[in-house]
């Protein structure tokens, strides 16, 4: 059997069997929970916009932003966002290039393109509602276990366990103690035990923002993660250009010398640049100008 040996915040020491309840576990997983509550309490982030609404649509349009898109970037998109497509069937129907425009500022474009195919299926085949069950929620273009996990919990209460980056962190912190390597199936079952089943929303808040806030710490626990990627300089890269070409052709028609000129990119870049986003649905090319898709 394997002993584990865990050092909590306060320097207490505990021990138990691998999954095995022991006073002392127990113990310490409630002074955790208590200290992240009492957190969210004096530094949470009690006004964020989607955390104030109960409208499923809403949410999961932020959590579609918050994927990969940090709050303060997210906050200035979001508010304009939703008073355009206030619901599924808004977003449906209106041209991608509309939707792009709209998603301006967020990056990762095709998360937008997911988001409009996800308020098709809605829209036409569920009639406007969404679905309530992370399994279901998971078959909706552009939607992970992570968001499922999220929307689940937020929009309909559902006590689902999942992990992000910002609670990935906060386990990392409290029971992986100066581990590396650690992977998030270590993780699942430390996030199953300690959830707050009877409000699964404000629960995941805490541990979000107590995360949010441990990464900006001196000791990023993140860097211990098993999955830890630094995301790769922006500067130069293919996901700027990217981005670059997907805003001027949301203004208008380009032909491709027009945006090898826009762009300064080798006709080599550009067109392995183009043909992507071509294969993706993101753009197409009529009579030699690209345009949105
Ligand atoms: N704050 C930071 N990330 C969040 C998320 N994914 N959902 C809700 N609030 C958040």
């Amino acid at each position: 059997m394997r002993i584990e040996v865990v050092k909590d915040y306060h320097g207490e020491y505990s021990m138990g069997a691998m999954g095995v309840r022991t006073a002392s576990s127990e113990k310490r997983d409630a002074i955790f929970r208590r200290r992240v509550r009492s957190q969210y309490r004096v530094r949470g982030r009690h006004d964020l916009p989607w955390r104030l609404t109960g409208d499923p649509w809403l949410i999961l349009v932020s959590e579609m932003m918050l994927q990969q898109t940090q709050v303060p970037r997210v906050l200035a998109v979001f508010g304009p966002f939703i008073e355009r497509f206030p619901r599924p069937g808004k977003l449906a129907g209106a041209p991608l290039r509309e939707v792009l425009a709209a998603w301006s500022g967020l990056g990762y474009n095709r998360r937008a393109k997911y988001l409009r195919e996800t308020a098709k299926i809605v829209a036409r085949d569920l009639g406007g509602r969404i679905p309530p069950e992370p399994g279901e929620l998971i078959r909706l273009p552009g939607i992970g276990p992570a968001s499922a996990g999220a929307i689940a919990a937020f929009a309909f209460g559902r006590p689902v366990p999942f992990i992000e980056t910002n609670i990935r962190a906060v386990y990392l912190h409290e029971y992986f103690p100066g581990r590396t390597g650690v992977r998030d199936d270590e993780i699942m079952p430390h996030i199953e035990r300690t959830l707050d089943r009877r409000d699964p929303r404000a629960w995941y808040y805490a541990l979000m923002d107590y995360g949010a806030y441990l990464k900006r710490s001196a000791e990023n626990p993140s860097r211990r993660s098993a999955h830890h990627a630094r995301q790769a300089p922006f500067e130069g890269s293919a996901r700027q250009a990217r981005g670059l070409i997907i805003r001027a052709l949301a203004e208008r028609p380009l032909t491709g010398r027009g945006l090898a000129r826009l762009s300064g990119l080798s006709a080599v870049r550009l067109g392995a640049i183009l043909s992507a986003l071509e294969e993706g649905g993101m753009i197409r090319e009529t009579r030699g100008r690209y345009r949105i898709a």
